[in-house]
């Protein structure tokens, strides 16, 4: 699948995907989006001090890092998966930890570069697991329960089959009472069937650029 490296405007990268005419974040600005998404309406919302954390679409590993970056002392197992994962040549473009310090940028290759299917540890308090995998087809109960989940597959209108009852409904079953889920689409038919498979869901103030997203915590 070809993809193409492309500035957002807010200077981060994101990937095209001509095939689906997609995006990999917004337009308006992928760290600006991923940093309202999933982390102020995410990780910052969960009050555990130790969380399980399921990421749906690893792709350019945006969200793992702002989510290493910004965790607050929080201890992080984070399991994210992807059908299709990037090449070195790819993930060595982007820009996101350029404005780090060294040791980040070096944390941020150390994820890409890490081995799939395997527990690491990217720093102490932050262990990824990356799964190279079909979520469609992928049977989430071998892992451990979520209290978070990053539902960051590619718009509904473009990749219906990743956004339908059944894969909400696994999911919901992994996740804890009180989980939170939390996703850039504002869709009504995304928000009821999310609200079908338990979470109470709202809609949110989307990112720069986009008017509204959805955030649901699972029924206890
Ligand atoms: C909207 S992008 C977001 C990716 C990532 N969170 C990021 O910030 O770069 C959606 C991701 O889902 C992946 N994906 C597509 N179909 C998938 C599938 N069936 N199972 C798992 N991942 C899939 C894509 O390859 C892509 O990396």
């Amino acid at each position: 699948m070809k993809r193409i490296i492309e500035l957002t405007e807010d200077g981060s990268h994101t990937l095209y995907l001509p095939e689906l005419d997609e995006h990999f974040h917004s337009v308006h600005g992928a760290v600006q989006e991923s940093m309202h998404v999933f982390i102020n309406n995410g990780v910052n919302r969960c009050q555990q001090t130790e969380i399980h954390l399921l990421e749906v679409g690893f792709g350019t590993g945006l969200n793992a890092l702002l989510t290493l970056l910004h965790r607050k002392e929080k201890v992080i197992h984070y399991y994210s998966l992807e059908k299709y994962p990037l090449t070195e040549e790819e993930f060595c473009q982007l820009n996101y930890a350029q404005n780090y310090s060294s040791e980040t940028q070096a944390l941020f290759l150390l994820m890409h570069k890490s081995r799939w299917e395997q527990q690491i540890e990217i720093t102490p308090g932050f262990e990824l697991t990356k799964l190279n995998c079909d979520l469609r087809t992928f049977d989430l109960s071998d892992l451990p329960a979520f209290d978070l989940v990053y539902f960051d597959a590619f718009a509904p209108g473009k990749q219906a089959d990743m956004w339908t009852d059944a894969i909400f409904q696994k999911i919901s079953r992994q996740c804890k009472p009180g989980a939170i889920i939390t996703t850039y689409c504002a869709k009504g038919d995304i928000r009821r069937l999310l609200q079908k498979n338990g979470f109470a869901m709202q809609r949110l103030p989307g990112p720069p650029g986009k008017r509204e997203m959805l955030y649901g915590e699972k029924d206890h």
